[in-house]
């Protein structure tokens, strides 16, 4: 397995939002964790990037272990996240928080720069623009480009489909399969589950800090109680709407 999360704990004072939570992520794959606001998915995150600090339990990855590591040299060993609410640098031009992305690694960048502009035309587009300026969609496509500039063995999402209209829902999952495609493990925190568990080979079910369960991706698209709490008990499933994040 490439990243293995073994009984963490995390808390937020003496609140506990990850109980002996275990996930495994195998190199290649796909991997979503789908569950309801405030299931603790943007914590499991944040722990495996080091921003937060685990009480209990044991992280390793690609056969070392990272529990204690700080974040920054867990971005050298290879973990990639794009946060949740963007965290795009709003005074620099694009092509500049690309760069921001790529200051950890060797080399001058150019190649992993080409390929994100590939992936993303509208950031080519768009080079010279301020972050700040750009929609919430090409921020959104820009802090996913600038983690790829770190060339991530694993790239954590965390709700990169937030906030988008459907047609960018589609795009940007059609991206996270051609990220994928290109070698890139991903491991996606998604409420918008059915697109989610459309494009991952394996899922998890995560209630108060918990996983309630474990399976294909395409399993649980056919498992009643996952359709009932997850995917809106059959409505479109490419609904959007929903309420932002503070
Ligand atoms: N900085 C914080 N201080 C205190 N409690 C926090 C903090 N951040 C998160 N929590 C709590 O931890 C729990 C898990 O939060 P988390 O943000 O991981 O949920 P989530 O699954 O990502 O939810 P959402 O779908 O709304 O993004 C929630 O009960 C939340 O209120
Ligand atoms: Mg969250």
């Amino acid at each position: 397995m490439l990243l293995e999360v073994e009984d963490v704990h995390v808390h937020y004072g003496k609140i506990a939002a990850i109980r002996g939570l275990s996930i495994e992520v195998g190199a290649g794959e796909i991997v979503t964790l789908i569950g309801a606001n405030g299931a603790g998915k943007t914590t499991t995150l944040k722990t495996i990037s080091g921003l937060r600090p685990l009480s209990r339990g044991r992280i390793r990855f690609d056969g070392r272990d990272i529990s204690r590591m700080p974040g920054h040299k867990r971005v050298l060993a290879g973990i990639g996240q794009s946060p949740e609410g963007r965290g795009v640098f709003p005074g620099m031009t694009v092509a500049d928080n690309l760069a921001m992305g790529a200051y950890a690694r060797r080399g001058d960048g150019s190649k992993e720069l080409a390929e994100v502009y590939e992936l993303f035309p509208r950031l080519a587009e768009r080079k010279g623009q301020m972050g700040g300026t750009m929609s919430g969609g090409e921020q959104q496509m820009l802090a996913i480009g600038r983690a790829l500039m770190a060339r991530p063995k694993v790239l954590l999402l965390d709700e990169p489909s937030m906030g988008l209209a459907p047609m960018l829902v589609q795009q940007i999952f059609s991206i996270i399969e051609e990220i994928n495609r290109r070698g890139t493990t991903v491991l996606l925190v998604e409420q918008n589950a059915a697109q989610a568990l459309q494009i991952a080979h394996r899922a998890y079910v995560l209630e108060t800090g918990r996983i309630v369960k474990s399976a294909p991706a395409a399993d649980l698209l056919d498992d009643p109680q996952v359709r009932a709490a997850y995917l809106g008990g059959g409505t479109d499933v490419t609904e959007t709407e929903r309420p932002g994040e503070a």
